[in-house]
């Protein structure tokens, strides 16, 4: 963990307030597709994930991907590999990406590739968090938790290298405190 306290910027109650709405909105909107399948994009989505998964109405499934940008988050070069891709199959079925932020776009759009090459039924994105001010690629974000602004953010599953993943509330790294 790292010395410094983050400052809050969304506390966990807010949190979890938002993503009731969010489960109820996407439990709605999905009622009558069947089995949705809601796929993590490691590390940071695995906490969003659970509370998300766990509250929805409608039949769901689990998949994981995992991806690593070139380079660290703060300086984007905009190349993303994919490191692990989906266990099963989501040919002609619903899915949602699971993100906890999208900050330049690049990791979505590429994602967006890859789901495109399996070929399911529908994708659309969940994220809890959307920098627009940082956007560098055009990517749609079906479902967003909050709109922040350009700070570094930390908890509920993001980090500062590797710090503060389960911090209860999103905090701010100032740039002193790195
Ligand atoms: C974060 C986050 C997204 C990506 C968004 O992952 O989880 O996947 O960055 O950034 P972008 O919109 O600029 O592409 P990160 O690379 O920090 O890895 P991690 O989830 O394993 O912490």
């Amino acid at each position: 963990m790292s010395q410094h306290v983050p400052e809050v910027m969304i506390s966990a109650e807010e949190i979890s307030r938002r993503v009731d709405e969010l489960a109820a909105q996407i439990s709605e909107e999905y009622a009558d597709k069947g089995d949705v399948v809601l796929i993590g994009v490691l590390k940071g989505s695995f906490i969003f994930l659970a509370d998300l998964s766990r509250r929805l109405t409608i039949p769901r499934t689990i998949e994981f991907i995992a991806v690593s940008s070139y380079g660290n988050r703060s300086v984007s070069s905009g190349a993303v590999r994919l490191v692990m891709d989906v266990r099963g199959s989501i040919e002609g079925r619903h899915v949602i990406i699971v993100e906890d932020i999208v900050d330049t776009g690049h990791t979505l759009d590429y994602l967006m590739g890859i789901m495109a090459s399996h070929r399911p039924a529908s994708v659309k994105c969940c994220a809890l968090l959307h920098k627009p001010v940082r956007a560098e690629v055009d990517v749609v974000v079906d479902y967003i938790g909050f709109t922040i602004p350009d700070e570094w953010v930390v908890g509920y599953g993001l980090d500062y290298a590797e710090h503060d993943r389960t911090l209860p509330y999103i905090g701010i790294v100032h740039p002193d405190d790195r």
